[in-house]
């Protein structure tokens, strides 16, 4: 996520701003920026580290700036479409975190009216329709161009000749830090740390005015409001983690927002045809690795099932041994961080193979971007754990997207299918939340686990990826050994290493595959391994064959996976937790692969 500072007093603003925006390097970025009010506004950006950008900048001398390290959603990483950004007079300038979904329309009609563009991103459309409604009450102007923006937002705002700042927010986190003759205001409270502890949280559609003097907050309708103030007593490094302990944890919370926000940016494009506007490939190949893989095993039975269209996983590592069909799929490449070799040899092989291929990734201009025909931006926003967790659940929104967009264009789904499978998607933030606030009861499951050596974990049809993942995810993390089974292939082998020491998890959703876990379950409780069962809210009678269960919120069977998978998650991380284990960085793991 970009992270945001604007600052107001005494000090050289850019001092504050560079050091302020060192504070959210943490979050990932891939360019910065700054933008400092005087006589004229003085803007100075560049692609990549803040060094480089700290390098070439010249010494702006103003008391009055706002500055921005930037993760790419629209447009590529580059100079232009870093922040801030100025509207056409140069007498304001903002930065802005978040998505303007109607962003294209809105810059339609501003360019028609003869406002010029200087960047691909949505973030420029804001200025210039700042600029449109500006008739010198700058508050009024940004609420009226705030009433024509549909999407999410943080946004800080400074015009020329003035010492005052004004910021707001939708969906995105804006703090203001309350000094004593200069104020601030941030997208997160570690950029404050070193100049203040007391700040006021901004709420949705709330507006703020800074100068040095004084801080009012206005509510939506424009009345001002009174906030107490808040202290912190984090340190810098808690702060970065949001209170959390880990990264890992931290980013498992954010999930009901990545899945919000990730539907958000495609379901339109989806919906209106503009991805994949030809569906009438004869097959579909995924290709991916680890976590990634997982979520392709997912894909399958969801594609297979809603758009009817026979489909394939393939590890990225393995590709390249196939001789390639005489039929060309669609090839869809999954990697969160669009950099892993494996993945971007496949897109390339693919290419030759003479398939259409399509991206799916986190990475605003990844390499795997430029490998492709089409590419799918999950909208998880950076992730720091080296576990994939948040990446992983919107990798799976962006293949039930897909099947979406397939299944209508081959009318495998009627409008009532697709009604009713659009508002399913929609309730999953919910759903995952649900699940986060019973995290008690999963650490507490833990203690079947925590002394292990090893562990299985038994699902069936669509759960039985979600399964690979669980197991993956927790050996990755805790070092436990852990292997995945289709719970079918239990008395083909596997059954003859079950005892007491060996537990066993299973994902028994109250669904076709109900019946078949039930009698699974009892086969592993007769060989002694005691089993923790994650089945639905309202089961009794799982509590009646399992050593232990987790319940989670009931959804249709086809979407079982985002809860189990949340519980699976938090699961190996409390299990790695009570180990002492490095969870953030497990050793021997990377967070991207680049070597094949
Ligand atoms: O960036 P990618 O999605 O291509 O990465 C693929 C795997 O390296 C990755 O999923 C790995 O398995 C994770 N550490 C799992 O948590």
């Amino acid at each position: 996520m970009c992270g945001i500072i604007g600052y107001t007093g005494p000090r050289v603003a850019t001092e504050v701003i560079l050091d302020a925006l060192k504070k959210l390097e943490y979050r990932g970025y891939d360019s910065a920026g700054v933008a400092i009010s005087g006589s004229s506004i003085q803007i100075h950006k560049d692609k990549g580290e803040i060094s480089v950008m700290e390098s070439t900048l010249p010494h702006f001398l103003g008391g009055v700036g706002i500055g921005h390290t930037r993760w790419a959603t629209c447009g590529k990483p580059s100079k232009p479409n870093a922040h801030p950004f100025a509207d056409c007079t140069g007498s304001i300038a903002l930065v802005h975190n978040g998505i303007i979904e109607n962003y294209a329309e809105i810059k339609r009609k501003l360019i028609e009216d003869g406002h010029i563009f200087t960047s691909e991103t949505d973030t420029e459309v804001l200025v210039h329709l700042i600029e449109k409604h500006n008739h010198g009450d700058l508050r009024q102007a940004l609420v009226a161009a705030l009433s024509e923006v549909r999407g999410t937002y943080a946004i800080v705002l400074l015009q020329k000749d003035s010492d005052r700042i004004l910021a707001t927010r939708k969906e995105n986190p804006l703090v203001v830090g309350l000094g004593v003759g200069e104020n601030f205001v941030a997208s997160d409270v570690t950029a404050l740390l070193n100049y203040t502890n007391k700040v006021l949280y901004v709420m949705d559609d709330e507006i703020v005015e800074l100068d040095p003097r004084k801080v009012t907050i206005y509510d939506p309708s424009g009345i001002p409001v009174e906030r107490k103030p808040s202290l912190i007593n984090w340190s810098a490094d808690e702060a970065q983690k949001g209170g959390f302990e880990h990264f890992m944890l931290k980013e498992i919370f954010e999930q009901p927002e990545a899945i919000r926000n990730t539907l958000r940016s495609n379901l339109e494009a989806v919906e209106s045809g503009n991805l994949l506007s030809k569906t009438d490939f004869p097959s579909i190949k995924i290709v991916a690795c680890g976590t990634s893989y997982h979520a392709a095993l997912v894909g399958k039975y969801v594609l297979e099932k809603v758009a009817k269209v026979p489909t394939t996983v393939e590890l990225a590592s393995e590709y390249r041994y196939g001789s390639g069909a005489k039929e060309h799929p669609l090839v869809v490449l999954i990697s969160q961080s669009g950099e892993t070799a494996d993945t971007l040899a496949a897109a390339r092989e693919a290419r030759r193979r003479g398939c259409q291929t399509l991206a799916i990734t986190n990475v605003v201009g990844s390499t795997l971007t430029r490998e492709v025909d089409e590419v799918f931006y999950t909208r998880a926003g950076p992730e720091i754990g080296v576990a994939a967790t948040k990446t992983f659940i919107t990798q799976l929104i962006a293949l039930y997207l897909i099947a979406m967009r397939v299944g209508d264009g081959r009318r495998s789904l009627s409008r009532d299918d697709l009604r009713a499978f659009r508002s399913e998607l929609l309730r999953l933030p919910q759903v995952v939340r649900s699940v986060l606030d019973s995290s008690p009861q999963v650490e507490e499951a833990t203690d079947m686990l925590v002394e292990a050596r090893d562990i299985f974990f038994l699902g069936r049809n669509i759960n039985f990826p979600i399964m690979l993942e669980g197991a993956l995810k927790l050996k990755e993390i805790s070092y436990i050994h852990a292997e995945g089974y289709a719970a079918g292939e239990l008395k083909h082998g596997p059954l003859a290493l079950l005892d007491s020491k060996t537990p066993t998890v299973a994902a028994c959703p109250r669904d076709h595959t109900y019946d078949k876990m039930l009698s699974n379950v009892a086969e592993v409780q007769a060989r002694d391994s005691p089993v923790l069962a994650i089945g639905f809210q309202g089961d009794r009678d799982l509590e009646q064959v399992a050593s232990k269960v987790i319940l989670v919120p009931e959804v249709p069977p086809l979407f079982s996976p985002f809860p189990i998978t949340v519980a699976l998650q938090l699961l190996s991380y409390y299990v790695a937790k009570r180990k002492g284990c490095s969870i953030d960085k497990p050793k021997n793991l990377a967070k991207s692969v680049t070597v094949e």
